[in-house]
């Protein structure tokens, strides 16, 4: 068993009950590590205060570490290159974060000479996987420990475990949601969300609440497949979004509400809110459908679906994952230009506009009018060979027939 422990540290309940509780049980020395990526920190608490609960839990250390750039400039822009969405709705906000969150467990672990990482996570969800496997993938040699996993502990129970221990705790005995939350959204579980025929609630909502009235109107500029300007406001891309969750989501864009697959096998019923997730994706999209030929683009489709899921189930750190970036970043090499979005009403954007000085768009092909360039004749020849080995069959095989069914 691991003398010291890097543990992966909220500064909610499960975590700081998990400092103590590796303390007494297995006896190791705690270091907490609370990695910033961009969780809003409730109002009347600090990191500060944060750091102060750990050590009252008994942690050696508690280390702070900043990754907000980090998260959007190598994980929140792969995911836009990748129209990530898993099952085709869900932008992978937790599973995003954890690979980030791996990254520094296991950089303090080598520098604080620890065996082991920790995490807060039970047996039924993804984020165990993604800890787990991305440690393993960064660090073979260290072991991962899962006290919340073995504590056999309910909410309850942890209380007061918490209030025998002097761990001031700001949870009390009935949670309604569990929420997890970074700067590509939140995601919300538990509580009356649980019962998947009940509509959402509005009380966990605190990105999309409707405070501007609709439209909305901005453009987004892209560069090689990533934002770089808001109404031709260069931001480094953490405050672009931050920007974008604050305007879209006043207009009560961003909301989801789905059954997802899990990786251990459960339906579960999630709410999200990400606004700034979904317009950058959507945006970016549709820059590429004016700039990607369409093999490349069809192809990348294919791919997107694949490298959402390996995300998801916890492989950002795997070779296939990695495989695939290179394809979608040789994909992105003129995902250049511009998109308007317009947000119309509650929860409703609507692409009104995009354009590119790398666009394959070419208006003399594309037109009705006058100043058609295209080459009608060309067509005959064409459109023959290739029904050809249709027409072909139907001689040969005697054609369908075409009586349409009567009614
Ligand atoms: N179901 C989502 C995922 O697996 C969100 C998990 C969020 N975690 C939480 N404790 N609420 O990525």
């Amino acid at each position: 068993m691991a003398k010291r422990v890097v543990l992966a540290y909220s500064g909610g309940l499960d975590t700081s009950v998990a400092v103590r509780w590796m303390i007494e049980e297995w006896g190791v020395e705690v270091v907490c590590v609370l990695v910033d990526v961009g969780q809003d920190v409730e109002s009347s608490e600090s990191f500060e205060d944060i750091k102060a609960r750990a050590m009252a839990a008994g942690a050696l250390e508690c280390v702070v570490v900043d990754a907000r750039r980090e998260m959007a400039e190598e994980f929140c822009a792969k995911a836009i290159m990748a129209n990530a969405r898993y099952e085709g709705k869900y932008p992978l906000v937790s599973a995003l974060s954890r690979p980030v969150i791996v990254r520094h467990l296991v950089a303090q672990a080598r520098k604080f000479h620890a065996q082991a990482v920790a995490h807060g996570c039970t047996g039924k969800g993804n984020d165990q996987v993604r800890f787990e496997v991305g440690t393993h993938a960064l660090a073979p040699d260290l072991e991962v420990l899962a006290p919340a996993r073995n504590w056999g502990m309910t909410r309850a129970d942890s209380v007061d475990y918490a209030e025998k221990w002097e761990i001031p705790i700001r949870a009390s005995k009935e949670k309604i949601y569990s929420i997890d939350e970074n700067l590509w959204g939140r995601a919300i579980e538990c509580g009356a969300i649980e019962d998947p025929w009940a509509p959402p609630p509005d009380e966990p909502y605190t990105l999309t609440r409707v405070t501007a009235s609709a439209p909305v109107e901005l453009t987004l500029r892209f560069a090689a497949g990533v934002p770089r300007a808001i109404d031709d406001v260069e931001m480094e891309l953490a405050e672009l979004i931050a920007v974008l969750n604050a305007r879209a989501g006043s207009t009560g864009y961003g909301r989801l509400d789905m059954v997802e697959n899990r990786r251990v096998g459960i339906k579960s019923r999630e709410l999200y809110e990400c606004p700034a997730a979904l317009a950058l994706i959507t945006a970016h999209a549709d820059l590429e459908d004016m700039v990607l030929e369409r093999d490349l683009a069809h192809e990348k489709a294919r791919l997107e679906i694949r490298w959402s899921e390996l995300v998801y189930d916890g492989m950002w750190f795997s070779p296939l994952k990695e495989a695939i970036d290179v394809f979608i970043e040789e994909t992105q090499r003129h995902v250049t230009g511009e998109v308007r979005l317009r947000f119309e009403a509650p929860g409703l954007l609507r692409i009104v506009g995009r354009r590119s000085p790398k666009a394959l768009y070419d208006y003399g092909l594309a037109t009705y009018d006058a100043a058609d360039t295209f080459r009608h004749s060309d067509s005959e020849g064409f459109v023959r060979i290739y029904g050809l080995g249709v027409k072909t069959w139907a001689h040969r095989q005697g054609a369908k027939n075409a009586t349409p069914p009567s009614s």
